[in-house]
């Protein structure tokens, strides 16, 4: 086991109806609020006339419109400016993990002096933000328990996942009942967001039996959950655990003391992202098999034989070649049949791209030290193999 230093500040406030203490909960943080949120559907849900109910007392400055795939310009300038200009107190963000992260690029941007894309790009580091509090309505980033963000820029094909430890919201608020009306596109895309957060802390070189089965828990509890989910978007249980299950996605509790994998398959994604703007949960359900396959070998095959006997209770007695190929089948099989379109082409992407896109990975990725190194060439073999 891998020594580690943990701690995460958030405090979560969980179930129906936990957004009454808002009021008791910003009055800490003061009287100056930015709300931020998307394109609008926390008002068909009736979350942004209740949060203007509950919070009647304060002072309330609005940045709406944020997009999935948040840009830096103009979301993250913008929501800067407003938070210069009227010495705003704390941001609360009311929305999916897009309009959380674009409040975080937010907070520390406000609190610095240059260009707030320094911080994202780590060529600076934060040294203050103003407070976050969230309403999350949509599982699948994990988001509200983490200190990442993640921002686009358009001009440059830029999609940069980033930490900061000031990152972290101080307080969020999981209601599932707010998820009642996520699409199937988007609950299915979500589930595969956070089956992937699990799988790229799984699939690595040193992990103990608690965290590969708590990891294995989580995969199973978000297929058996998504399932109930599409069938009966109202399933207040579905719903709760699929919930609980993403905000543990990204914080690192589901791999504590383990090695790192380098999440190759969200360093290709942000590249997908980047040039196409697709949906990130789909693009990630893409390309998982393609890379399982991809890095299947006698190193690794170990790891695809525990997950495939574990996960998807695949017979142990059969050769372990077989339990891999078995395993990477039935992952496809699986986001297939929650009906993400499984191949690059049914959501925009052709091969005219591909060879840039793995350029850019490659430069700027990392990805030569991940669990298993990939460079150019491999970049480009499983992208191919996606399409
Ligand atoms: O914009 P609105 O109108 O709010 O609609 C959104 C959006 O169109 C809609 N939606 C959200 N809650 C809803 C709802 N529709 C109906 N009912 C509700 N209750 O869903 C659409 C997608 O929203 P978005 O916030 O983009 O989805 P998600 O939460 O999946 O966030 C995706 C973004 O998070 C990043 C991704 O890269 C992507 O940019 N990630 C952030 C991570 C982190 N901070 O730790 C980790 C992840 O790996 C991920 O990379
Ligand atoms: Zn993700």
């Amino acid at each position: 086991m891998q020594n580690f230093d943990y701690r995460t500040p958030t405090r979560l406030i969980f179930g129906k109806g936990v957004i009454e203490k808002l009021p008791e909960v910003m009055d800490k943080f003061g009287k100056k609020i930015l709300l931020t949120y998307g394109g609008g559907s926390i008002k068909k849900i009736g979350l942004y006339d209740k949060v203007k109910e509950l919070l009647a007392d304060f002072e309330i400055f609005e940045l709406s419109g944020i997009q999935p795939n948040p840009k830096y310009d103009p979301s993250v300038l913008d929501g800067v400016k407003i938070c210069k200009e009227n010495d705003i107190d704390v941001i609360l963000a009311v929305g999916g993990g897009s309009v959380l992260d674009c409040s975080k690029a937010i907070a520390t941007g406000a609190k610095y002096d240059g260009d707030p894309w320094d911080l994202i790009s780590y060529k600076a580091f934060a040294k203050d933000s103003i407070p976050i509090v969230d309403i999350i309505t949509l599982a699948a980033t994990g988001s509200e328990y983490d200190c990442g963000g993640v921002i686009s820029r358009t001009e440059t094909n830029d999609k940069i996942g980033y930490m900061d430890s000031h990152n972290y919201p101080m307080v969020s608020f999981l209601d599932p009942t707010y998820t009642f009306t996520v699409s199937k596109k988007q609950t299915a895309a979500g589930c595969a967001d956070a089956m992937n957060h699990i799988m790229e802390q799984y699939f690595c070189e040193d992990s103990t039996l608690l965290n590969d089965g708590f990891m294995e828990a989580g995969l199973k509890s978000l297929m058996a959950n998504t399932v109930k989910c599409l069938e009966n978007p109202e399933d207040y249980t579905a719903r709760a655990e699929m919930m609980l299950t993403c905000t543990y996605g990204c914080n690192g509790i589901y791999s504590l003391g383990n090695s790192q994998s380098g999440w190759p398959c969200h360093a290709i994604e942000h590249a997908l992202s980047a040039y196409y703007d697709i949906t990130h949960g789909e693009g990630l359900a893409i390309i998982t098999p393609r890379w399982m396959k991809h890095i299947l070998s006698e190193k690794t095959v170990d790891r695809f034989v525990k997950y495939g006997v574990n996960v998807f209770g695949i017979d142990s007695t059969l050769d372990k070649f077989e339990i891999a190929d078995k395993a990477i089948f039935q992952t496809y099989k699986f986001f297939e049949s929650i009906g993400i379109p499984m191949h690059l082409k049914e959501v925009g992407i052709d091969e005219s791209r591909i060879v840039e896109m793995a350029h850019h990975i490659a430069v700027n990725e990392g990805l030569e030290n991940a669990w298993v190194p990939l460079n150019e060439n491999d970049l480009i073999k499983i992208l191919t193999d996606s399409l």
